[in-house]
C-alpha cells in the first residue's frame, strides 16, 4: 500500500486547473446507461471510483472508451440488470445505478452497499422513493432487487432529508418514466444540477434542478449527449485550505466560485484575501490567521461535510479557538486522533470538535482512515515541522487523482512511496 512522505513547506504558490467533480461524474456515468445512443463525458477525473463505474457499465453491456479525461459510453440496446457484489463492494455510491438500471432494464439487482468509512450508509430514502414510484422492492440475502417492468409511475415524493444520492436516484428512475414526478425537499447540491443539465441534453424534461423542488416529466427515450463535468468543489476547497494553512498565493483555474461560497466566507473570516472571477478563485494567505469561530456542516448551500476535515485541519494552526459541528454523518471524526499525533489540540464531544490553534505542528506517522480525513492529514503534515508519513493513501486516491502532483506543482514536497 502507498504512503506519502510529506516534508514541511513554508508556502504554496502558483496556479492550478481543477479536475472534474468525482461526485458529479459517478451519477453522470450512471445516467449514460439510460440513453439509447452514445454519450461523451469530458473532464472525467480518472479516479478508482470512476474506473469501477466504467466496469459496472461494461458489465451491464455498454461499450466504454477512455481517452485522456474523456469517457465515451455506447449504451444503445444495453439492458443488463445486475451489478455483481465485487463491484458493489468496491464503491459504496454504486447504489446510484439502481434508478437508471431499473428504469431502462425493468429490473435492477445489486447487493446492499453496507457500511463505509463514514459509518452506516442507509438507503431507506432511496427504497421508499422507488416504492412510491410503483416499483416492487425485494431484499434477500444481502441483495436488493428493484422491479419496475413498465417504468416509474410519476408521483410526488417528499424526502425527509435532502439526500444527494436519493435525489439523483429518483431523477434517474423517472427521467424516462410515466407521467410527472415532483421531488420536494430535494438536495440542492450543484452536482444534481450537473446531472440534470446532462439529462436535459439527452432529451429529458426536468425543471427546478438546484432548488428543493424538482419536477421531472418522463419522456419515452433519451439520446446520448456530449457534456463536460463540472469542476470539483471539494478539490478546490482542499487547495484553498492548504494555502490558507501553509501561507502563500494560489489561483484555481476552471473553478466555479458560486459553488464555494461557504468555504470562501470561512477563509475570509480567518483573514485570507480571496478574489474571484467567473472561472477563477485566487487566495492569498499571510499564514498568520485568526480562528474561524464556529462552522456547522449542512446540506448545500451550507458548509459541505466533505470539506469539514479540511477546515478542522486548518483550525489546528489558527490563532484562537474554532468550533466545528458535523451534522451530516455519524462517524466523521476518525482523522482527529491522527491530527493529535501531529500536535493538534482538539477536544470532541459527540459531533462537536473544539480546536485550539497551536503555534506549531510536529512531524509524525499518521494513518488516513477515509478520503477527506486523509487529505486533511496531508495538509496538516505539510504545515508540520520536519518530515511526516501519511499511510493508507489509497483512501485519498478515491477522490484525488495524484493529489501529491497537484500540491507539488504549487510548491509542496510530497513523495509517494509504494
Ligand atoms: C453524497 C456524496 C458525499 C457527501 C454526501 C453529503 C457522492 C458520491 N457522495 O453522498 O461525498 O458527503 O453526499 O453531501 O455524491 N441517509 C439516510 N438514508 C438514505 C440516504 C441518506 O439516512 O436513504 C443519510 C446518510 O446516512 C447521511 C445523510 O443522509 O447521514 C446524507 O446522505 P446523502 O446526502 O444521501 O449522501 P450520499 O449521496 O451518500
Amino acid at each position: 500500500m502507498s504512503c506519502f512522505k510529506v516534508n514541511h513547506i513554508n508556502k504554496l504558490k502558483g496556479s492550478i486547473w481543477l479536475p472534474g467533480a468525482k461526485n458529479s461524474v459517478l451519477p453522470l456515468l450512471a445516467a449514460t446507461f439510460l440513453s439509447e445512443g452514445v454519450s461523451v463525458l469530458h473532464n472525467c477525473p480518472m479516479l478508482s471510483d470512476v474506473l469501477i463505474s466504467i466496469k459496472i457499465l461494461e458489465h451491464l453491456g455498454c461499450r466504454c472508451e477512455v481517452s485522456g479525461n474523456t469517457v465515451t459510453v455506447h449504451s444503445e440496446g444495453c439492458y443488463g440488470d445486475d451489478i455483481p457484489e465485487y463491484l458493489m463492494r468496491e464503491m459504496r455510491s454504486s447504489i446510484v445505478f439502481m434508478g437508471a438500471v431499473a428504469a431502462k432494464s425493468g429490473t435492477a439487482s445489486m447487493s446492499l452497499p453496507g457500511g463505509c468509512e463514514l459509518g452506516p450508509r442507509p438507503i431507506d430514502l432511496h427504497l421508499d422513493a422507488f416504492e412510491r414510484l410503483g416499483s416492487e422492492i425485494e431484499c434477500i440475502g444481502g441483495k436488493i432487487i428493484c422491479r419496475m417492468p413498465n417504468g416509474a409511475v410519476g408521483t410526488e415524493i417528499h424526502l425527509s432529508f435532502p439526500s444527494v444520492g436519493a435525489t439523483e436516484n429518483i431523477i434517474l428512475a423517472t427521467a424516462t418514466g410515466n407521467g410527472t414526478t415532483v421531488i420536494t425537499n430535494a438536495a440542492r447540491e450543484p452536482e444534481i444540477a450537473d446531472l440534470c443539465d446532462f439529462l436535459k441534453l439527452c432529451g429529458a424534461k426536468i425543471e427546478g434542478a438546484g432548488t428543493d423542488r424538482i419536477t421531472i416529466i418522463g419522456v419515452k427515450k433519451l439520446k446520448g449527449a456530449e457534456y463536460t463535468v463540472m469542476p470539483d468543489r471539494i478539490v478546490a476547497a482542499t487547495y484553498l485550505c492548504a494555502t490558507a494553512a501553509c501561507s502563500g498565493k494560489v489561483q484555481l483555474k476552471g473553478a466555479n466560485p458560486n459553488h464555494l461560497l461557504p468555504i470562501i466566507s470561512t477563509l475570509k473570516d480567518t483573514g485570507c484575501e480571496i478574489e474571484t472571477t467567473d472561472s477563477t478563485v485566487s487566495i492569498s494567505s499571510s499564514g498568520k490567521l485568526e480562528a474561524f469561530g464556529s462552522i456547522s456542516t449542512q446540506p448545500y448551500p451550507g458548509f459541505p461535510t466533505d470539506a469539514g476535515p479540511l477546515a478542522v485541519a486548518l483550525a489546528t494552526v489558527l490563532f484562537g479557538t474554532s468550533i466545528f459541528i458535523e451534522n451530516i454523518f455519524d462517524s466523521r471524526f476518525k482523522y482527529i486522533d491522527e491530527l493529535r499525533r501531529l500536535g493538534a489540540s482538539i477536544k470532541t464531544v459527540g459531533r462537536v470538535a473544539i480546536i485550539s490553534g497551536v503555534k506549531k505542528l510536529h512531524s509524525a506517522e499518521v494513518v488516513a482512515m477515509d478520503l477527506r480525513g486523509g487529505a486533511a492529514l496531508v495538509m496538516a503534515a505539510m504545515k508540520a515541522e520536519g518530515t511526516s508519513l501519511v499511510k493508507n493513501v489509497h483512501y485519498i486516491d478515491r477522490g484525488y487523482y495524484k493529489l501529491e502532483d497537484g500540491l507539488n506543482l504549487l510548491g509542496a514536497d510530497i513523495i509517494r512511496i509504494d
